[in-house]
């Protein structure tokens, strides 16, 4: 099976190059970032805050997180129920960087990342994925892009699906997520030694899917 890590911060493009090279290439594509959102929102909904004041384990013991691909688009699953939709709130972006710092939390979501790579021809998205989950990847990729572009194409992104945003709190927020993200004792985000940085800075979506599919078929030939 052929697996290609897609690492990066939020609001680099993973998700957008990686579902067009995904479609490209025939592979699945694989977005563990709403893994983590499916278990933040368990967390929102019991009303816990942001600084996890419970017992992380026996909440995971309430829960069942599913992944599926539903005509080759994944959708996420919260005890049977489909929240595909409903992780894309701000408040679960946050949510989500909070409880990725937990030991437990990323021990429950491994295997079935490692499962998915393991029976698929896959490209992964997320933070960890070339340094911890599959550390044996195919390639590896870490997209990036400054933190004012990052904001931009986010805002503008939520003000399409018609959410009451300002660009300065999307800002902040990337700003306090690449902190999280970076600064966490257990897989912080950073680039695997092996891996190669694709810089999306200036480069439109297309641009930028157009520029990795390339990468990535010289690669593979
Ligand atoms: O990719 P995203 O913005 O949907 O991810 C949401 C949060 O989940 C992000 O702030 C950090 C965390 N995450 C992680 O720790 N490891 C991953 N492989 C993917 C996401």
């Amino acid at each position: 099976m052929i697996s290609i890590a897609l690492d990066g911060p939020a609001g680099a493009g993973k998700s957008t190059v990686a579902k067009g090279v995904a479609k490209d290439l025939g592979f699945i594509y694989v977005d563990t970032g709403a893994l983590y959102r499916t278990v933040g929102l368990h967390f929102i909904r019991k009303g816990i805050t942001t600084e996890l004041k419970c017992d992380i384990e026996s909440e995971l013991k309430e829960i069942v997180v599913d992944i599926k691909f539903v005509n080759n688009e994944q959708r996420v699953f919260l005890n049977g129920e489909d929240v595909s939709e409903q992780i894309r709130t701000p408040e679960a972006s946050m949510m989500a960087s909070a409880v990725s710092a937990k030991p437990p939390v990323r021990a429950f979501l491994l295997d079935m990342q490692r499962k998915l790579a393991r029976e698929n021809n896959v490209i992964m998205d997320g933070r960890d994925i070339g340094t911890v989950v599959l550390p044996d990847a195919t390639l590896k990729y870490f997209v990036t892009a400054t933190a004012e572009e990052r904001a931009n194409r986010r805002y503008k992104e939520l003000i399409e699906k018609g959410m009451d945003v300002e660009y300065k709190a999307v800002y902040d927020d990337i700003v306090k997520r690449d902190y999280n993200d970076s600064h966490r004792e257990i897989a912080p985000l950073k680039p695997a030694e092996d891996s190669i940085i694709f810089d999306t800075t200036g480069n439109t979506l297309e641009q930028s899917v157009e520029l990795l599919k390339k990468s990535i078929k010289e690669r593979l030939d």
